[in-house]
């Protein structure tokens, strides 16, 4: 396993769209691996192979407590959407941001997990949300998107400053 380097907003690569595995094989479970390190060490509980400049629909998650249930998703669809939540989000590629998002509160969902077996899954909450903003991920769309004109213009200007300071 190894850490992979992390995609950080503007960069124009986290606006591709991600295209369908294929096949889940072994290059796809490294890759899985890869992403399961990289969102531990950050430390995040979500993260899209495009963040990792992978444009392949693939996606890891992990909201317990102890970091200690990987979710794999691959090629994940939402099927039905309820409810509505607002919740503080953040994302690894756009560090040191926090803002309000509304999303569905509760989902259908299916993908292929590890061994590339289909399963459908629902979730509420935390989950449902993750779930909803790394597919967005997959899409080329981040959660700032979500945001005001106004509010994403601070952020891009704030981002920028960062990098700056960061060379
Ligand atoms: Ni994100």
């Amino acid at each position: 396993m190894a850490i992979r380097d992390i995609l950080y907003y503007p960069d124009p690569r986290l606006r591709n769209r991600a295209q369908p595995v294929d096949s889940v094989d072994d290059e796809v479970r490294r890759l899985l691996d890869d992403m399961l390190e990289t969102m531990y060490a950050a430390p995040g509980i979500g993260l899209a192979a495009i963040q990792v400049n992978v444009p392949k629909r693939a996606v890891t998650i992990d909201i317990s407590e102890h970091s200690d249930q990987p979710l794999c998703l691959v090629n994940p669809e939402i099927l039905e959407v309820t409810g509505s939540v607002e919740t503080e989000e953040g994302c690894l590629s756009v560090p040191g941001i926090y803002e309000s998002v509304e999303r569905a509160d509760w989902i259908r969902a299916r993908a292929l997990d590890r061994d590339g077996q289909a399963f459908e899954f629902e979730a509420e909450g935390l989950l449902a949300v993750c779930v909803q903003h790394e597919i967005d991920h997959l899409d080329g769309k981040l959660f700032v998107d979500h945001l005001s004109q106004l509010k994403r213009q601070r952020i891009r200007k704030k981002a920028h400053k960062q990098q700056r300071q960061e060379m």
